[in-house]
């Protein structure tokens, strides 16, 4: 699968998606991912940031909310059409345009720090755009991404549950897969039954890297690793969303800020 053909997935699923994330069904981003994303990144107020794979832009507004100057990029326009209507309605400054994660529109050194929520996992060549997004960042610059996490959620991962529905283990297969384009499709489990019987699923295209791979592609972008995160969701909360539990028995997510720069 080309980049041309993952962009016609991600157009494809665009206009659902945002429905749907915006009425709170992407309950793993809303409820886990980005809280801990953002309890985790450091003060960005004032500084310069690009959100890679910015979707409609909820995460985006969540940086411009605490301070970041952004512009944000994305491949499907139907992505950037809503999160540019969003700006319009509540001006936060961000500049929304369509642009590919592997051939950043921007000059060397543009940006203070850049972002990627649960995005370079998606695109085929993760080494271009890490490479780009050490490119575009200043010297001592940072990078914090969110991805599927590579140990615990491989092309195959089953959540195994005993007879009371309590999460007992997560089954995981194919590791060494290293997958282009094999396309997953699902909706949203925090959809409603005939919210989710109403519409499609989405085609998601993986690409799926070892823990390894992601290490090496990360240093020869010239980034130094200087925080991880693999955030399971507190016990109240699963006990109220049982689909969530998952993530107390294993990770799903794994969080990376790397610095331009910053090797001894
Ligand atoms: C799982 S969604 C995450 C969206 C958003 N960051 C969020 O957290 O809600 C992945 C996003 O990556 C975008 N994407 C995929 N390949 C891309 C590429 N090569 N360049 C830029 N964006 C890309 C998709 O269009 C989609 O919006």
């Amino acid at each position: 699968m080309d980049s041309g053909d993952v962009a016609a997935c991600w157009e494809a699923n665009a206009e659902i998606w945002t429905q749907h994330a915006r009425a709170g069904y992407d309950l793993y981003r809303d409820a886990l991912n980005t809280p801990v994303f953002l309890a985790n990144l450091p003060d960005i107020a004032g500084l310069n940031g690009l959100d890679i794979g910015c979707g409609e832009g909820s995460n985006t507004r969540k940086l411009a909310e605490v301070g970041g100057r952004l512009t944000a990029v994305d491949i499907a326009p139907t992505f950037i059409r809503h999160a540019q209507e969003a700006e319009a309605e509540k001006p936060l400054g961000i500049n929304y345009l369509e642009g590919d994660g592997t051939a950043l529109p921007f000059p060397d050194a543009s940006f203070d720090f850049a972002t990627a929520f649960m995005s370079l996992m998606d695109m085929p060549r993760q080494d271009l755009a890490l490479a780009e997004a050490a490119r575009v960042l200043k010297p001592g610059g940072f990078l914090q991404f969110s991805i599927l996490h590579p140990c615990f959620a491989p092309p195959y991962r089953k959540v195994l549950r005993d007879e009371a529905g309590n999460v007992r283990a997560i089954e995981v297969g194919r590791y060494f897969d290293g997958i282009d384009g094999e396309v997953e499709t699902w909706r949203f489990g925090a959809a409603p039954p005939e919210v989710k019987a109403s519409v499609g699923p989405f085609r998601v295209p993986r690409f799926h890297r070892t823990l390894s791979e992601w290490v090496a592609m990360i240093v020869a972008a010239g980034l130094t690793i200087e925080h991880m995160a693999e955030p399971p969701i507190d016990a109240e909360r699963a006990q109220r969303e049982p689909y969530l539990a998952d993530t107390l028995i294993a990770p799903l997510f794994l969080h990376i800020r790397a610095r331009k720069g910053a090797a001894a």
